[in-house]
């Protein structure tokens, strides 16, 4: 890491932006600067898929434009609407920021790190991604993408704070808008996981792995890079997924949620995973039928 003089962490810094001057997708979330807007496609693409977003995120904000028109709808349309994405806790955690949002921020999202950080479902990935996304901070923001580039750059494993504070520096004064675009951009298309592209890439010339194989790609054990997904199928994430989806349709009694579970072999595993949806408030029991919030 010693390598990266300012100067070569200049040029580095060019070369990223000239790839991204062509490149940069058009994607509905970079139209807008409205940090509500924003805070909901962060919190949507945590866990989920560009292209799985993009179907789902249009309806979703449309029906609440600002946070308040969150916080005072029933959780339960909310799901209806996150359906597809996945991980529906963050669909309530969402509801609850906005709430928060509403009673303590004026119904503003805020532009302050520790402010974000206290809102429910927001970590330091999301927290950044306002700043710059929205109020346009000279911040980086650190995904897996993020992450895994520059740990080959610098050809070495990473700690997270290292790369946070290394992605800081890489920043370009006033353009951190479009440098965090371009670096997730980058890794999501150039730079992947699996399959690099190496042989047309404007920055392998400055980069310390470069593709080699006869080296171990640093970015695999560098941290907050992605691990392989956990399996969907008889996954616990797949019942739950089930359930939500037939109660959203019609109340049920507890047979016939374990029914749509799938899982009338195995009641108690099925009950378990009920009763965490209903832990979580996902789902509420009403007299003897179980239905959305
Ligand atoms: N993943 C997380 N944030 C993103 C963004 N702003 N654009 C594309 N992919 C993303």
């Amino acid at each position: 890491m010693g390598e990266l003089t300012p100067r070569s962490l200049d040029r580095v810094t060019g070369a990223l932006l000239a790839w991204g001057e062509t490149r940069l997708r058009d994607l509905p979330w970079r139209r807008t600067r409205d940090p509500w807007v924003i805070l909901v496609s962060e919190v949507m693409l945590q866990q989920t898929s560009v292209a799985r977003v993009l179907a789902k995120f249009d309806a979703f904000v449309n029906r609440y434009p600002r946070p308040g028109d969150l916080a005072e709808a029933p959780l339960g349309e909310a799901l209806v609407l996150w359906e597809g994405l996945g991980y529906p806790r963050r669909c309530r955690n969402l509801r609850d920021a906005a709430s928060v949002v509403q009673r303590e921020h004026a119904g503003r999202v805020p532009d302050d790190l520790d402010a974000l950080l206290a809102l429910p479902g927001v970590g330091p990935y999301t927290a950044r991604a306002i700043l710059t996304f929205a109020y346009g901070k000279d911040v980086a923001v650190v995904d897996t993408n993020v992450a895994r580039v520059l740990s080959r750059i610098v050809g070495e494993p990473m700690k997270l704070a290292v790369t946070q504070k290394l992605a800081d520096d890489f920043v370009p004064t006033g353009r951190s808008w479009e440098w965090n675009q371009i670096m997730m951009d980058f890794g999501a298309t150039l730079c992947t996981a699996r399959t690099p592209a190496c042989d047309r890439c404007s920055v392998s010339r400055l980069c310390a792995w470069r593709g080699d194989n006869l080296r171990p790609d640093p970015a695999v054990s560098t941290q907050g890079t992605s691990r392989p997904q956990p399996k969907f199928e008889g996954s616990d994430r797949q019942a739950r997924g089930r359930t939500l989806r037939a109660v959203s349709l019609q109340p049920l009694r507890v047979d016939e949620v374990i029914a749509a579970m799938e899982m009338l072999d195995d009641p108690e595993r099925a009950h378990r995973i009920l009763g965490q949806l209903l832990e979580e408030g996902l789902v509420v029991r009403v007299n003897d039928t179980i239905t959305l919030p």
